[in-house]
């Protein structure tokens, strides 16, 4: 039998994802219609012998109450959030719960980061992670050489994939190969976490009665209960015939602001062409708005007949209403969004209960990486009539009623 972990972190970490993550957890924010951690727990789904999904985090356990009764249902496979009482690493938090995990008596352990986008081929990993005969298999993707920087860089034997050199977030270049944040592991991996927690409190333990401390301050700041995979974890364990990777040749990409979080929206909806096409919008009839492309609309929103909804990569949400004219590109259009006649959003996302008046733009230049890159509207955002909102962010409960271009609206 199989179990999967999904971390998904918490409150703390979600300062990237501003205004967002102010409305609603990171992990919960819709990407192609579905919650961002909805599409790992599907493709979790297609491990054979999965006996349970848990969520590790600290955020409340009533924000995460309703998804997971809802997904649990509609998955049918049984999803519970575990909530951690403070933050203990990457590998702290799946230790934490060790002995929950270890009630299914599993074989393996899917391990995931939920703000990752990716194709998530689990059962190809298995495969190779059972071949390999090692404690884990990464998954691992080639990158650009000049955006390596931002990931975990890693070095394999080239003939048996063998795990030989890690590097977490290196100052200088090691490899354009990076570690997507997808692992599968043995239960031996409690036994490597333990090793490492076990060391620190010998120490914490050798500073109380030595000036070790003053000689070494930064091991003060970590508290010893507090484990990181991939620093603590896995870089000791390389070349020790322990860890394999996997390289995917699918998409892949991290999700930390909310720009890539469009970027990753597009990807999941081109992807829905092959796995869950009935979830994309069509264009046919004369009495429906133009549709292009990859395309998600809630069967509860209503788009007027002469609308154009341009993909690829359009996401309107539960209850917006799309008004007559309207023209929509590249945006994710949240609940209860209203956009009014003859408007135009591209590149943005429209934050719940906005309202975008009658021939005014939202829009963005589309660089994803760039801070200002995709035009943000917080929650309640009011865009007067005929008011152009350019490359900019505004936070909650805002109205517009000059056009800004370049600006963060506080
Ligand atoms: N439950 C819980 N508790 N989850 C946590 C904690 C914690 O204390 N700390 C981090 N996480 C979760 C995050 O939500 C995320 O899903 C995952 O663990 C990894 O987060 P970080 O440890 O902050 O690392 P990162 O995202 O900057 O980088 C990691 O992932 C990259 C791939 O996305 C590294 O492993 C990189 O090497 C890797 O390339």
């Amino acid at each position: 039998r199989i179990v999967a972990v999904i971390m998904v972190g918490g409150p703390t970490k979600g300062t990237r994802f501003r205004p967002l993550s102010l409305n609603i957890p990171k992990p919960l924010f819709p990407l192609a219609g579905q919650a961002m951690v909805h599409h790992p727990i599907s493709a979790c789904k297609r491990i054979p012998n999965l006996a349970q999904i848990y969520l590790i985090g600290f955020y409340e356990e009533r924000e995460f109450a309703l998804f997971v009764s809802s997904v649990s249902n509609e998955l049918r496979v049984p999803v519970r959030y575990l909530k951690e009482d403070k933050p203990h690493g990457s590998a702290g938090g799946l230790y934490n719960f060790r002995d929950l995990i270890m009630e299914d008596n599993p074989s393996h352990i899917v391990l995931l980061n939920c703000d990752v986008c990716c194709s998530f081929p689990l059962p190809d990993m298995l495969e190779a992670h059972r071949r390999y005969g090692g404690m884990g298999t990464i998954l691992v993707i080639k990158v650009s050489p000049e955006s390596a920087y931002q990931f975990g860089e890693l070095v394999a034997d080239p003939v048996t994939n063998e795990l030989l050199h890690y590097a977490e977030k290196p100052e200088t270049f090691v490899s354009d190969r990076i570690n997507c944040g997808v692992y599968i592991f043995t239960p031996d991996i409690f036994t490597a976490i333990q090793g490492v927690s076990t060391q620190r409190k010998d120490r914490a333990t050798l500073r109380r009665v030595s000036s070790f401390e003053a000689l070494q301050p930064a091991n003060r700041s970590l508290p010893t209960d507090f484990v990181r995979l991939d620093q603590d974890i896995l870089s000791p364990l390389t070349g020790k015939k322990q860890l394999y990777v996997y390289e995917t040749m699918d998409f892949w990409e991290q999700i930390k602001n909310p720009g890539m979080s469009l970027k990753s929206s597009g990807l999941y909806l081109a992807q829905f062409r092959f796995t869950s096409p009935h979830l994309l919008a069509s264009g046919d009839g004369t009495k429906n708005a133009t549709i292009t492309g990859d395309v998600f609309i809630h069967p509860s929103a209503k788009v007027h007949p002469t609308a154009k909804v341009i993909g690829p990569n359009v996401s309107i949400s539960a209850n917006a209403r799309i008004g007559a004219g309207v023209r929509l590109v590249s945006c994710i259009i949240l609940d209860d969004v209203e956009i009014q006649e003859n408007a135009v959003v591209i590149h943005a996302i429209i934050g719940w209960k906005s309202s975008i008046g009658r021939w005014s733009r939202v829009q963005a230049s589309g660089d994803y990486n760039a801070k200002l890159g995709v035009t943000i509207l917080g929650e309640s955002v009011t865009v007067e009539d005929e008011v152009v909102v350019i490359n900019s962010i505004v936070l909650p409960n805002k109205t517009l009623n000059v056009s800004v271009q370049e600006e963060i609206i506080l």
